[in-house]
């Protein structure tokens, strides 16, 4: 069965909307430990356009399921996770004009630079998995570089349509062999729906699945009406 990371940088994206205290990604965190998640995943900016470096110093000391840090591979956030020691880190491009991140890292132009970055994160005592494109160059550098596992990105397979869905299935299938033949663990994830993401959770070597948005935007929605109730209870008491 692949295990559940839930990504609650959406939570913490609304919040930063108002620089106020609400909604608190820890909450958020903790109810979806309550609900079953196995792992809560945050990605530390570079920008900090969401998630804040107290938002992560709070969860290492609370949550008692893996704290999965995506972060770029720079001293700043080497440093910070070495200082923090979440269960895991997965190493993602970053660019500040991106919206979301987009495609996978390039590890195969950035060997030696990666894999000095793993080995330090591993040092301290931190799994390290490598955000990637379905590529079998990718996996096979990710192999060379001694991550621990690869998180194989969902996003083209997400985007296509008709027969384009199968192909990048078909890749997905095929990187997720060649990975697990390789020794490294394979997670996924990116761009998954409550729509899409059946396919991929079939994959019975796939270890973990992340997803975000679409569990941030389903929880806004299905917990519209109890908060518009709640709000009505409150001021028609009043008089
Ligand atoms: N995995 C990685 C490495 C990501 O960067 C993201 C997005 O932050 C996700 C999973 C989750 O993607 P989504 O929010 O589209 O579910």
């Amino acid at each position: 069965m692949p295990k559940l990371g839930v990504n609650i940088d959406h939570v913490a994206t609304l919040r930063q909307v108002r620089r106020t205290f609400e909604p608190d990604p820890v909450a958020a965190a903790i109810l979806c430990q309550l609900a079953g998640a196995e792992g809560i995943v945050v990605h530390l900016r570079e920008d900090r356009r969401h998630i804040q470096d107290r938002d992560l110093d709070i969860l290492k000391a609370v949550i008692r399921i893996k704290l999965n840090l995506e972060m770029a591979a720079t001293e700043e956030m080497v440093a910070v996770a070495c200082r923090i020691k979440p269960d895991q880190a997965t190493l993602v491009p970053e660019k500040r004009e991106e919206i979301t991140t987009e495609g996978g890292l390039d590890v195969l132009s950035q060997k030696d630079s990666l894999g000095k970055t793993v080995g330090r994160l591993k040092k301290a005592g931190v799994i390290v998995s490598l955000f990637i494109d379905p590529d079998p160059e990718q996996i096979r550098a990710s192999a060379q570089v001694g991550a621990d596992a690869v998180e194989l990105h969902t996003g083209e397979y997400a985007n296509a349509g008709g027969e384009k869905l199968s192909e990048e299935l078909a890749k997905l299938k095929d990187g997720v062999k060649l990975a697990k033949g390789l020794n490294l663990a394979v997670h996924a994830g990116h761009g998954l729906t409550y729509q899409n993401v059946c396919k991929v959770a079939a994959i019975k070597e796939i270890e973990e699945l992340n997803i975000g948005h679409t569990i941030i935007s389903r929880a806004v929605l299905v917990g519209l009406d109890k908060a518009v109730r709640e709000m009505q209870a409150l001021i028609k008491h009043k008089r």
